[in-house]
């Protein structure tokens, strides 16, 4: 992918890096939660760090730099502008924190977990997912091409 040279220099993560985040993302949630299904709970949790990790520095290069540029750039030509990602982006935090906190109590229990809570902890771990899938899906089809595009 071509992108403009401007944007490169200043940005911690191009576009390609963009995508291959979501890509790693999707891997390391999927490992999650089939760790979590075979009750393997120390891999489950070190996943779900992993993961958030990755979402950290993932939002804070959109948040600063990439959203700003698709702001200036386009406003909101392209169907949806930098106010809803940036709400998006808040919202997926707040769930990952309340999701973390729910496997954090379950993985790092010395008794084994009732089922019931794992199957609650998933439960919270797909509606998650699906947030994460459509908000992940707006930035491919309309942001990251549209950034692509020579200034
Ligand atoms: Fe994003
Ligand atoms: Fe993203």
């Amino acid at each position: 992918m071509t992108e403009p040279a401007a944007d490169t220099c200043q940005s911690p993560r191009s576009l390609e890096q963009l995508r291959d985040d979501h890509a790693s993302e999707k891997q390391l949630f999927q490992r999650f939660l089939e760790a979590l299904i075979d009750r393997r709970m120390t891999e489950a949790l070190t996943a779900l760090d992993a993961f958030a990790e990755n979402v950290a520095e993932h939002i804070t290069a959109e948040d600063d730099f990439w959203i700003p540029q698709f702001d200036r750039r386009f406003g909101m030509t392209r169907g949806f502008g930098a106010t809803l990602l940036l709400s998006e982006h808040r919202l997926i935090e707040k769930l990952l924190r309340e999701l973390h906190q729910q496997a954090r109590a379950i993985c790092t229990s010395e008794s084994p977990a009732p089922a019931v809570d794992i199957l609650l902890l998933i439960e919270a771990a797909l509606r998650f997912r699906g947030v994460v899938d459509h908000h992940q899906e707006r930035e491919e089809r309309v942001m990251i091409p549209a950034l692509a595009e020579p200034a």
